[in-house]
């Protein structure tokens, strides 16, 4: 047998199965059957060389190891090709599209009342005036009987107020943190109040059980009613607008005296005359008024020395207003398409 005309079919062969390999168990296979040591089809041939005669032995010797080199480089080549096609494979299931939008994230906004007080308070503070806060459970001392609301008052029923016993209730209004305040603290004071307070209302439009008030108190030497009317103008002018104007009408509060409340102009009509003001061109937004002498004398306060003027505004009015919201109800449903827009 001539080993040298084994070579070309054996090559052959080896080219057409190594044709059909397309994964690395194949190719395991495939060179077990041409190179492995014990069955190998090349090892075979290269084993039968002495078999021989010894002039044709250096020949088919060398071709032999050409054959088995270019079967090693072969195979090493269709391995580098399947692993080749493996990673693009795994490259494609695993490509990411960096140009693909990202998952949104909601992020929170602050409430419209939250936002609303954060800025009156900005522009009180740059006016001078300290923030304070008092119990939203209070005692009937502090709610009433300190700023002058006499037992008997209307203000005092149960049906306007709510009461947890005969002596605490829910306060119906900021006012309280006036008391608690002056009881702390000797003029001159110059401070606000935010809070929550509550009534005994069934809700609509216009009304709610709760609701938000910002208080003021000042008092020093020499105040005026002229300083009360600046100060709420100034501040108004700073929250709606320049060109909003402000009115006090005479009312009555038991605290103070003489007493108002204060209409701003109306910020939809600029005061012609519009569905929102009742054609009127005024918007009411708080009660205010210098405070009563006898508040003073409660709280052992010089009323000969000291005079002073106090204010409670409506926040969720005022908010209403500055973001044109025509329900109350809007503002304490918590409903996500409402507060988004803030
Ligand atoms: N506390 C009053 C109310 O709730 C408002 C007010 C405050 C009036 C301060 C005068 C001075 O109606």
């Amino acid at each position: 047998m001539a080993t040298a005309q084994h070579l070309p079919p054996l090559w052959d062969a080896f080219l057409r199965e190594l044709a059909e390999v397309s994964t690395n168990d194949a190719l395991t296979e495939l060179r077990d059957k041409y190179l492995s040591r014990s069955r190998g089809a090349v090892t075979l041939e290269l084993k039968k060389l002495g078999q021989l005669p010894a002039e044709e032995r250096p020949q088919a010797g060398k071709l032999l190891n050409q054959l088995k080199v270019q079967v090693e480089e072969a195979l090493a080549e269709k391995a580098r090709e399947i692993s080749d096609r493996e990673r693009s494979a795994r490259y494609e299931n695993e490509r990411l599209d960096v140009t693909l939008p990202g998952y949104a994230h909601h992020i929170a906004s602050r409430h419209p009342i939250r936002r609303a007080l954060e800025e009156m308070e900005q522009i009180f503070v740059s006016m001078g005036f300290s923030v304070m806060s008092g119990p939203e459970v209070e005692l009937d001392y502090y709610n009433f009987e300190a700023l002058n609301i006499p037992k008997g008052h209307p203000a005092r029923d149960a049906q306007d107020t709510l009461y947890i016993t005969e002596n605490l209730l829910l306060r119906a209004h900021t006012s309280p943190v006036q008391i608690r305040t002056m009881e702390k603290q000797k003029p001159p004071v110059r401070i606000i109040a935010p809070g929550r307070v509550f009534r005994r209302d069934a809700v609509d439009a216009t009304h709610s059980p709760m609701f938000h008030q910002m208080e003021g108190l000042v008092v020093d030497e020499g105040i005026t009613l002229a300083d009360l009317k600046g100060t709420l103008e100034m501040f108004l002018k700073a929250f709606f607008s320049e060109d909003t104007r402000i009115r006090l009408r005479p009312s009555y509060f038991p605290f103070v005296e003489p007493g108002a409340e204060v209409d701003v102009s109306c910020i939809f009509c600029g005061g012609t005359g519009c569905g929102i003001c009742k054609q009127s061109g005024w918007i009411e937004i708080m009660g205010a008024g210098m405070v009563n002498p006898r508040v003073f004398q409660i709280l052992g306060y010089d009323h000969e020395k000291y005079s002073g003027f106090a204010w409670g505004m409506g926040v969720d009015r005022i908010v209403m207003l500055k973001y044109q919201v025509e329900d109350l109800r809007l503002l304490f449903d918590n409903d996500i398409r409402f507060l988004s827009q803030f």
